[in-house]
């Protein structure tokens, strides 16, 4: 494992990257999100029990860990609060090993407000947003509205910035959203109280990874959401507000980008979305409802049901090349094995012109052409060596791998750690 390993998803989000977080931080000392907010939603089962992250590294499972929310992260301090203390219920130590970049932006109450005013403004136009105040913080950042990490150490920066922000905020609240202005001194006092909590946790995370790094020690960076959903690469404007892919994480978490030596790309054996936009390979009807169901596809954030859909060759194919994937990590075949055809997309028919993923319009007329697989009919319990695979299940892989011309090293076969198998 070189020292620094980045973990990237293929897709629309909900790969399962969490489950090779989990796998991969066993080897790591420090982890680090770096991009996204509490949009996430990332599910790990350790030893019976689940555990769901939206803003803390999922790295901290491992005692060893110690875990970094990076500078490009928005942080919604009071989501952050509840999901230490919930973590730190089963997890030893959780508070003492994170640390938060002071140039972390807040997610702040107007935030989630302007969320929901915005997507009931675009109408049949509406992005399906996780509606946890992420695009507008990205916004308010952009804008230089934005209230930081930084601004909680010292009080009256933080009032100067409060004065000036929110008049900007109430007016929008108020002239767009028909809603009540916020009062200056509650939003003051409640942001001086999360600032209590909050404020042994701020720290230069951009020098402590350099440190880290500089004495040896190996780093996973985490992301969250997907290629295909980044601001600047993913299906716009049906993306989330962050770049998810690999270029976010240098920016996000203040590294050079000769400090990553390999680069996870995370896909299920299929394809799943939630929220509007294009999916060339989306299964309309009980085929999709059947994918759903067999492979419980129901957002871990808001619950939503996930569009379902099979796998898009292409579009992952161009999702590792923009991340610069080095190895794939390939998850849920299980949920695969009992079909009597596994289909595969490996082209596009009417592909007259060329295919740009960030301009949704010209993938709407787009029809997949499939390569069909049998299912393998049996469960995958015992497996432990790719020898194990069922002869079709090894097929499928071999001929993924051919595909993406990247190795396949991970295949995960249901939710326990144990349903893992590393492959080189
Ligand atoms: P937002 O990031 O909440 O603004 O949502 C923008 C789009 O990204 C919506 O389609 C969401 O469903 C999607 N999205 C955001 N975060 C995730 C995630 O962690 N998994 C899957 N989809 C996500």
């Amino acid at each position: 494992m070189t020292q620094g390993v980045a973990v990237v998803g293929l897709q629309w989000g909900d790969e399962g990257k969490a489950r090779v977080v989990d796998v991969l931080s066993e080897e790591c000392d420090d982890a680090v999100r770096f991009q996204g907010g509490s949009n996430a939603g990332h599910t790990v089962v350790a030893n019976g029990r689940k555990h769901v992250f939206h803003l803390v590294p999922a790295g901290i499972l491992h005692p060893q860990v110690r875990a970094y929310i990076g500078g490009g992260v928005v942080v919604d301090p009071f989501e952050l609060k509840k999901e230490v203390e919930e973590i730190g219920r089963n997890v030893p130590n959780v508070k003492e090993r994170i640390k938060v970049a002071a140039g972390c932006h807040l997610v702040m109450p107007y935030h989630r407000s302007l969320d929901t005013i915005y997507e009931n403004l675009k109408g049949d136009e509406r992005i399906g947003t996780t509606g946890r105040g992420i695009g507008p913080c990205y916004a308010d950042k952009a804008l230089r509205h934005g209230i930081r990490a930084a601004d909680l150490l010292e009080v009256s920066a933080l009032r100067q910035r409060l004065e000036t922000v929110l008049p900007i905020e109430n007016a929008l609240l108020e002239k767009i959203g028909g809603l009540p202005p916020l009062r200056f001194q509650e939003l003051m006092d409640s942001l001086l109280s999360i600032g209590d909590w909050l404020r042994p946790l701020i720290a230069d995370v951009p020098d402590l990874l350099r440190s880290a790094l500089d004495s040896g020690r190996r780093v996973l960076f985490e992301g969250a959401q997907s290629v295909l959903l980044d601001v600047d690469y993913g299906t716009y404007p049906y993306v989330t507000s962050s770049n998810s892919c690999l270029t976010g994480l240098f920016a996000g978490a203040g590294v050079h980008p000769g400090r990553v030596g390999e680069v996870w790309g995370v896909t299920k054996a299929y394809c799943t979305r939630v929220g509007s936009g294009p999916f060339i390979t989306e299964l309309n009807g009980p085929e999709g409802e059947r994918l759903r169901k067999d492979g419980d596809e129901y957002g871990a954030t808001t619950g939503r049901p996930r569009r379902c859909g099979w796998l898009d060759i292409p579009a992952i194919r161009y999702a590792a090349e923009t991340s610069a994937v080095t190895a794939v990590a390939l998850t849920k075949i299980d949920v695969l094995g009992d079909y009597d055809v596994i289909r595969v997309c490996t082209s596009y028919r009417n592909e007259n012109h060329r295919v740009y993923y960030n301009a949704p319009w010209r993938l709407a007329a787009i029809e997949p052409v499939y390569r069909e697989f049998p299912g393998w009919k049996r469960g995958l319990q015992g497996v432990r060596r790719r020898e194990d695979l069922p002869s079709q299940a090894l097929a499928f892989l071999h001929f993924i791998e051919e595909q993406l011309r990247l190795p396949v090293k991970m295949v995960t076969f249901g939710a326990a750690r144990e349903q893992t198998l590393r492959l080189g």
